[in-house]
């Protein structure tokens, strides 16, 4: 019986295989890479908002606290958007015939609020909470990069689960005294610019029970020790009836709580903060305990 194939057919078969498991392998190369483009997780864009409100006008150049217009980032899930209202505190004062602020000043003549438009939105099945990582010393910044430097609002990061894993198997890296949470320019311990940090026995939430400082709390001491020269009130008033010596050391012991680490590098206070915050494993956060409620 003829051959309904001629032999070269077997390498063009052949051929054809590998091919195929090029083009494969290609199109799962090119999906995952548009999976993480900006394309489909919008890093980097600038919306066009009705109002082209400046972080860095605001934030940087007014000295505004975040909390001044995200009301709610401690205490619940949304940080929030600030309600017209909060802009009329000022702009009912100033650039109050400026074009840029039109969509403002009709938003509060007619009660309807202003529509601006998301640049951070998770999927509805993702479970994400403000308070839980502002109160467990993960600064704005670590998320949300220099808003303060940002003229027009932009996603910093993927927000993908990717991200967030990242970060939930290695928090040391990212963990910082709760005092800083706003502070856009706050940068780990090194040897130039230690941290001390203390527990401080105050009943609240773990977080609130340590307390840091970026000077060193002997010489802020011994500052006051040193302000401390007859003619100050505190020496003159003597209540105990000690000679100035025991008052400075009475005044020095109180000042100085003997229990103040010090930390020079990053990783070694986010052990310290991962052991007194009680800060949860990426298994123990993905066990059910923690599923959306
Ligand atoms: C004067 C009020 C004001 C202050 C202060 C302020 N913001 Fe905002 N913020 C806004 C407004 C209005 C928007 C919505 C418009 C936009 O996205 O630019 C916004 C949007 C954002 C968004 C994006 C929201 C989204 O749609 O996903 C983030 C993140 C944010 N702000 C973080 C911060 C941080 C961090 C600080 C402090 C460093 C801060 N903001 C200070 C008013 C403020
Ligand atoms: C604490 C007072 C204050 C608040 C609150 C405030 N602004 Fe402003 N805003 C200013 C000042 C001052 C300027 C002029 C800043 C400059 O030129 O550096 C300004 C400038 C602007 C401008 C002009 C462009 C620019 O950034 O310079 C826009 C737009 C604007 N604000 C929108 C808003 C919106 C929207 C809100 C509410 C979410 C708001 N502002 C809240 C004080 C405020
Ligand atoms: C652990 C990361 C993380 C930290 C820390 C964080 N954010 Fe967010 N933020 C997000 C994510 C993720 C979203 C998107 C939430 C969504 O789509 O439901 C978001 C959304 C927002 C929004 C949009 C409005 C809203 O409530 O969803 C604002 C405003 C905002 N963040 C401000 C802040 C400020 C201010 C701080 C610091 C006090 C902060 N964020 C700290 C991750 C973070
Ligand atoms: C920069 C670090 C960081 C990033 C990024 C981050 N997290 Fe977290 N997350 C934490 C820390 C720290 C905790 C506190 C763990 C604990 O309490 O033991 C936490 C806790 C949680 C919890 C437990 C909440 C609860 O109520 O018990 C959930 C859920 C969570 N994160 C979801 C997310 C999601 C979703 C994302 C991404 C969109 C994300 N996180 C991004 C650091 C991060």
């Amino acid at each position: 019986m003829a051959q309904v194939f001629d032999r070269s057919s077997n390498a063009l078969a052949r051929a054809s295989l590998v091919l195929s498991g090029l083009i494969v392998i290609a199109l799962g190369v090119t999906l995952n890479s548009l999976q993480r483009s900006p394309w489909v997780t919008r890093q980097g864009q600038r919306p066009d908002q009705p109002v082209p409100f400046s972080h860095l006008h605001h934030v940087q150049g007014l000295g505004l606290q975040c909390q001044y217009c995200h009301t709610s980032v401690e205490k619940s899930m949304y940080a929030g958007i600030p309600p017209t209202k909060t802009c009329m505190n000022c702009h009912s004062q100033i650039w109050t015939d400026a074009q840029l602020l039109e969509p403002v000043r009709q938003s509060w003549a007619t009660g309807a609020s202003i529509h601006w438009i998301r640049v951070h939105d998770l999927p509805d099945f993702v479970y994400f909470n403000h308070e839980i990582h502002v109160s467990k010393g993960i600064g704005c910044a670590s998320c949300h990069g220099r808003v303060d430097e940002m003229p027009l609002m932009y996603e910093q990061n993927s927000l993908q689960m990717e991200w967030c894993l990242n970060c939930h198997r290695n928090p040391a890296k990212n963990l910082r005294p709760t005092a800083e949470i706003y502070n856009m320019a706050w940068q780990g311990p090194s040897d130039r610019r230690p941290v001390w940090c203390t527990t401080t026995g105050v009943v609240g939430p773990t977080a609130q029970q340590v307390a840091c400082v970026t000077t060193d709390p002997a010489a802020a001491g011994l500052q006051l020790a040193g302000l401390s020269t007859p003619g100050n009130s505190l020496i003159q008033s003597n209540p105990l009836g000690l000679d100035r010596s025991q008052t400075l050391s009475a005044v020095a012991a109180t000042v100085i709580p003997a229990n103040y680490v010090k930390f020079t590098s990053q990783e070694e206070l986010g052990l310290y903060l991962i052991k007194q915050y009680h800060i949860r494993t990426a298994n123990e956060l993905s066990s059910c305990e923690t599923c959306p409620r």
